[in-house]
């Protein structure tokens, strides 16, 4: 059966692009993106679902009391759809309770940093200015921490010496288009077991 993807997201979306593509490709089967949610209205990530035919919408965090309510407006979308698996693509919010326990051990998160090092934002910018001569991607389970679920892929990339905080998140990022895809991959699969904090990856 079709498994149905919702990607939430709160910026450029060249992750989202990679997940599109991989099912445009048939590399990721069995699989539709239904909806594509952002905090952020204008948000390039939109267009690009625009661009392919998916349904993008706008939920403005600011127009809710508490993360709660605007996190029960994510869940009747979900729900709306049919959502099976929930991708962060760029999203720049923490995940509520109710959320993760709606979609337990089915939301994953692209993290630009080797977790558990440099949790949070500019992972990227953390990395390079504590020196790490190497650093990565991180894709993972989402759980009540801040980037802390259980680990699904992990890919590596040098620091070098000639390297800016922008060339390094620009070699990260080229490793984040091919680990999140495959990660997705694996998931629609049914080839993820989650025991305890660990991943296994099964055969079938
Ligand atoms: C990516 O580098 C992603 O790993 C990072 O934001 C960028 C979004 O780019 N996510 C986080 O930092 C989450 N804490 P994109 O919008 O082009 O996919």
């Amino acid at each position: 059966m079709t498994k149905n993807i919702a990607v939430l997201v709160s910026g450029r979306g060249s992750n989202l692009q990679s997940i599109i593509n991989s099912i445009e490709s048939g590399y990721i089967k069995s699989s539709k993106i239904s909806v594509v949610i952002s905090d952020v209205e204008d948000a390039y990530a939109l267009q690009r679902a625009r661009d392919h035919g998916i349904l993008d919408i706008f939920i403005d965090p600011l127009s809710y009391t508490t993360k709660q309510e605007y996190e029960r407006d994510i869940l009747t979308v979900l729900k709306d759809n049919s959502v099976d698996l929930v991708l962060l693509a760029g999203y720049m919010r923490l995940i509520g309770k109710e959320l993760i326990a709606a979609y337990s051990n089915r939301i994953i998160n692209i993290h630009p940093a080797l977790l558990p090092s440099f949790k949070g934002l500019g992972a990227q910018q953390q990395a390079f200015e504590y020196g790490v001569k190497v650093s990565g991607c991180t894709v993972h389970f989402v759980d009540e921490g801040i980037d802390t679920g259980p680990i699904i892929l992990q890919r590596c990339v040098p620091v070098l010496d000639t390297d800016t905080a922008r060339d390094l998140a620009a070699r990260i990022l080229e490793e984040e288009h091919k680990i999140f895809p495959e990660a997705v991959k694996l998931f629609v699969e049914g080839k993820l077991k989650v025991e305890g904090r660990i991943v296994v990856h099964t055969l079938h």
